[in-house]
């Protein structure tokens, strides 16, 4: 159920927004600003964000504020996101006028065969796929953060991670999600001596206000600052990860962690309206599904429909989207995906045409059943610096606390992404999405992801947008996306109420509160199944800077109350 007091506070942050600009002029400057008017950072712990503004006090752009943000996300938010992990970082680079898609996605060992994933029975051994060693994939996000600085970086990265360091070592006080979500793990974590020695370090389970520190994850950031990819990917750090693996019954190889490479790519670019949005490519779903979208929902004016037809045209386009995410989509470096015909308008157009006005399309296989909530998998920050460079990045271990497993002396948490593969095809993970062989596990692909780090750019303007969540990432940033283009601002766009749909199950999703009774009646008179009233879900953080206006603004989500979105005007 929907805990009143944080719905109460998202509908009162959306009306209070609201007002917000109806009492805001528009400034009618001629010429748009070349560069915008200071820094801004949202991000879902206000500590990363405040890391990230130092180090752009301290000299450093948008990528080292990106490096601070995120390796403090990583000690702050283990729930969520950590160097055991992977992300993607979507930067722009506004001395190059240049945008770069950063991958760094797990990859999967030589020992994840699609059999190693089978019961006795044949059916997906859900154990293995989502805790301990043999759902982990080979982590990626300690060698983005050694290329962001590499590459686009000012600032050493012993600066950088200086604030990480500091919080894993001096300890930080636990949040109610953190020792929520702990509780709903805990048997897995408790399994394994090396999660054991960081969360049970007291005696007893981690509690809400008590102060987590992880000096081992400390060392070990502190190696990856001194020694770069080699402080993680080779010597001490990667022989104690291999050893933690190995003792639980997993099979990684030293040539695995050190051949491990993020890869650049372009990023996946469209036009929705008057927008351009820059936004994730495979092995990103997020983006082609952004694009199928927006293109079917082209066809309409979407200010002209009624709420309830407005959302049935909106959870249709949803519902091909996905359809396609499961037949299709994988890591590009090993199948084709027919992209360019899934982004193409003229596939829109076939799509748009199978949606009746009034009527569901049903979903092959009807189940009724909501799609698993995912509420606090996997994080997002938006940054704008003063010269215009952007960072929009999404990272993640996968489910809540990731695989459990810390091999012990690194106080490094493992991600279990590798159920984000099809383990087993045609069987749903844990975020109730399927895939089939396109999405099928081999040594050194990268599983299929919904992180969707997207930019949203107009003559006026320019916007980064992402969301936590699991599959619902995508529909979340879909709704940014038609919020902006609606004329809502930053808070707005993160205070939206949300729905989801993700063809199987067969259902719409909606946060309690996000359709009201007239809508949900007529949404079923045309066929859908609601599951209305649904706990809140997901974080949406964004930023924007309003050339005409010259102006910058932050949306961070108030369904996270430790989320923290900051503009700082330059002096
Ligand atoms: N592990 C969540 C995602 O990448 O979609």
């Amino acid at each position: 159920m929907l805990i009143p007091s944080r719905m109460i506070r998202v509908i009162l942050s959306v009306a209070l927004a609201t007002l917000l600009l109806s009492l805001t002029p528009f400034a009618d400057a001629k010429k748009p600003s070349e560069k915008p008017p200071g820094v801004a950072i949202a991000a879902a712990h206000g500590l990363a964000t405040d890391a990230g503004l130092q180090i752009l006090r301290d000299g450093g752009n948008a990528f080292d504020a990106a490096i601070a943000v995120s390796s403090t996300l990583a000690v702050v938010e283990p729930i969520s996101s950590g160097i055991g992990g992977g992300g993607f970082f979507l930067l722009h680079d506004a001395n190059k006028d240049r945008d770069i898609f950063l991958d760094a996605r797990e990859t999967a060992p030589a020992s994840a065969t699609p059999q190693a994933y089978l019961d006795k029975d044949g059916g997906l051994d859900r154990d293995r796929a989502e805790n301990g060693p043999w759902s982990a994939g080979i982590p990626g996000l300690p060698a983005a953060l050694v290329h962001l600085q590499k590459h686009y970086g000012r600032l050493p990265l012993k600066t950088t991670l200086a604030p990480a360091i500091r919080i894993a070592r001096e300890g930080f006080p636990i949040y109610a999600r953190l020792a929520k979500g702990y509780g709903s793990r805990r048997t897995v974590m408790e399994r394994y001596p090396g999660t054991r020695a960081v969360f049970l370090a007291d005696g007893d389970a981690p509690e809400e206000g008590e102060v987590l520190k992880q000096p081992d994850l400390a060392r070990t950031l502190e190696l990856l600052a001194s020694k770069g990819f080699d402080g993680f990917y080779r010597g001490d750090t990667a022989d104690k990860l291999l050893a933690g693996v190995k003792a639980e019954g997993g099979q990684w190889t030293a040539a695995e962690l050190a051949s491990y490479r993020v890869r650049e790519r372009e990023p996946l670019r469209f036009k929705y309206r008057d927008w351009d949005i820059v936004t994730a490519p495979p092995p990103s779903s997020g983006g082609v599904a952004l694009a199928e979208m927006l293109h079917v929902l082209e066809g309409w004016d979407l200010s002209k429909l009624d709420a309830a037809h407005r959302t049935h045209v909106i959870a249709e386009a949803m519902r091909r989207a996905f359809r396609d995410r499961t037949i299709y989509l994988g890591d590009p470096d090993f199948v084709e995906a027919p992209v360019a015909r899934l982004i193409s308008r003229d596939y829109a157009a076939g799509l748009r045409a199978t949606i009746h006005p009034d009527k569901a399309t049903p979903s092959d296989l009807l189940s009724g059943q909501p799609a698993p909530l995912e509420d606090d998998e996997t994080t997002h920050f938006s940054i704008i610096d003063a010269d215009g460079n952007r960072v929009s990045a999404t990272q993640t271990v996968n489910l809540l606390y990731g695989s459990g497993l810390i091999p012990p002396g690194t106080g490094v948490l493992l991600n279990d992404e590798m159920d984000d593969f099809a383990l087993r095809p045609g069987t749903p993970n844990a975020f109730g999405v399927m895939g089939f062989a396109a999405n099928a596990p081999q040594a050194g692909k990268r599983m299929l992801s919904s992180m969707t780090p997207t930019f949203m750019l107009s003559p006026q303007r320019v916007t980064a947008l992402g969301a936590r969540g699991g599959s619902r990432i995508i529909t979340q940033v879909l709704l940014g996306i038609l919020g902006y283009d609606a004329g809502l601002r930053a808070q707005q766009v993160s205070a939206s109420p949300r729905f989801h749909h993700q063809w199987m199950p067969d259902a719409i999703s909606a946060e309690a509160g996000a359709l009201d009774a007239g809508t949900i009646a007529a949404l079923q008179a045309m066929g859908h199944k609601v599951n209305a009233g649904e706990s809140v879900w997901g974080d949406v953080e964004t930023v924007e800077w309003n050339r005409a206006t010259h102006t910058l603004s932050v949306g961070s989500d108030p369904r996270n109350p430790v989320a923290k979105a900051e503009v700082v005007l330059a002096p």
